[in-house]
């Protein structure tokens, strides 16, 4: 038998205590995504359909990237490792969102809030390359590198969040999108006339003109 083939020697039985302190060891194992992705499919499923849906249908729900104007930046976390998530408000406090560093390093974030009937959107880091979105109210899923659908009914892709990192490893949200603008609109839209320098620095539509009179201005 090669030493790949030999079965683990069994170890002894561990008693009640030592059972338990296992079993602690495993729980404290398990990734805070995982835990809290627990947590958010016992809140969904029961409640978050029905409020959802209600709501959706009401109208009465804000959208990410609704606003003209720049949120104001908020951080997210001081630090987020590889195939980690974290769940944040932005950019209001009842604005769920989801930020996601996959395995390359690449920093995503997202409206938590489903496409389809507004159920809570969990990160599955174990699906894929990339690992993906799921909303497990009815199967949807969305590609976790760009947001789009790619299963079930979610009509749009989720809206995304922009994100940046600072030197110290922390990770603030800095802005929005509508579902499926262009990072480049979306900004360009926010800053407006209020950040002229941005908006040249970003070639926005009319910020050589708004630069000019902001030069005046000064
Ligand atoms: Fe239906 Fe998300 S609410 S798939």
């Amino acid at each position: 038998m090669s030493l790949t083939e030999q079965p683990a020697a069994p170890g002894p039985e561990p008693d009640g205590d030592a059972a338990a302190e296992q079993l602690r060891d495993r729980i404290s194992a398990d990734s805070l995504t995982t835990r809290r992705d627990y947590l958010r499919i016992v809140a969904t499923v029961s409640g978050g359909l029905a409020v959802g849906g209600v709501g959706v249908a009401a109208g009465i729900l804000h959208r990410h990237g609704d606003s003209e104007k720049l949120p104001e930046a908020k951080k997210v976390t001081d630090e987020l490792a590889p195939g980690q998530s974290v769940a944040f408000r932005f950019p209001g406090d009842e604005d769920r969102a989801v930020a996601v560093r996959l395995t390359d390093g690449s920093l995503v974030g997202y409206s938590a809030v489903c496409t389809h009937l507004a159920c809570a959107v969990l990160w599955r880091e174990d699906r894929g390359a990339d690992g993906e979105l799921y909303c497990p109210c009815h199967e949807g899923v969305f590609d976790a590198r760009t947001g789009e659908v790619t299963a079930g009914p979610p009509p749009r892709p989720l809206p995304r969040i922009f994100l940046t990192e600072e030197a110290d490893g922390s990770v603030w949200a800095v802005g929005t999108a509508r579902s499926g603008e262009p990072a480049k609109d979306a900004l360009c839209r926010q800053f407006g006339d209020s950040r002229p320098e941005m908006s040249l620095r970003l070639g926005c539509p009319g910020a050589d003109r708004a630069a000019a009179t902001e030069r005046r201005r000064t």
